[in-house]
């Protein structure tokens, strides 16, 4: 008989249920990717297997055919969602940037992605976001030279009912990155089991 090695893992491994989709939403230029990443950092330096499904990287590649009509975005999120939930099922903590801007977009991905979606609302009102403008594309936006860009000519809903809102308007990067660390562990290393053993679980030496 095979020896199981230390990296197998079967449908009945407790770490299946634990690693969370963090689905991050808001405007551009929010934070979204720059809190995204850094969770992602902190979380490995901690131990646990993290990944980033950024909107960016992903419309370079598996979403490139797709523009901004809210019909092509639906279906980015469809394929978003779709990854992220192979790449949690691995136990992986998957942290989605994704504008997303209509609750109807966000439910579809929670469809998808089922109970261990979460949804994180980066928060940050429209001045912010404009005053920033880390890749000139409000600018670009307000000048007609983009049309469907979020917040400018296309409406954002802000989530009701987030399971969690940074508000990155009023905090500094790191303050924001902490609260994230601490909901993440709050919510995924102490579901059914004690804290330690379900931290144990999602960490990457056990898996
Ligand atoms: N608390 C904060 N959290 C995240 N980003 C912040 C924060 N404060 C200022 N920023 C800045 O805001 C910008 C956010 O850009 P980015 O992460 O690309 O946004 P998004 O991915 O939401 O479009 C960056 O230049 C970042 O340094
Ligand atoms: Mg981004």
């Amino acid at each position: 008989m095979l020896a199981r090695s230390s990296c197998a893992m079967g449908p009945n491994d407790a770490v299946f249920s634990y690693a969370p989709v963090l689905w991050l939403t808001g405007l551009p230029g929010a934070g979204k990717t720059t809190l995204a990443h850094a969770l992602a950092t902190v979380l490995m330096a901690r131990g646990f297997r993290a990944m980033v499904l950024g909107g960016d990287v992903l419309r370079q590649g598996l979403s490139r055919d797709l523009g901004f009509s809210a019909r092509d975005r639906y279906e980015n999120v469809r394929r978003v969602s779709e990854v992220a939930a192979i790449l949690a099922r691995t136990g992986q903590i998957t942290v989605v940037a994704l504008i997303s801007p209509l609750a109807t977009m966000r439910n579809q991905a929670r469809e998808v992605i089922g109970e261990r979606f979460r949804q994180v609302y980066v928060k940050a009102g429209l001045e912010v976001c404009e005053a920033r403008d880390s890749k000139g594309l409000y600018r670009k936006a307000r000048r007609g030279e983009l049309p469907d860009f979020t917040g400018v000519s296309v409406h954002c809903e802000p989530p009701l009912n987030p399971d969690l809102v940074v508000d990155t308007g009023a905090r500094t990067v790191n303050e924001c990155v902490t609260q994230l660390r601490i909901f993440v562990e709050r919510e995924f290393a102490n579901i059914g089991t004690t804290r330690a053993s379900a931290r144990k679980l999602l960490r990457r030496q056990a898996v």
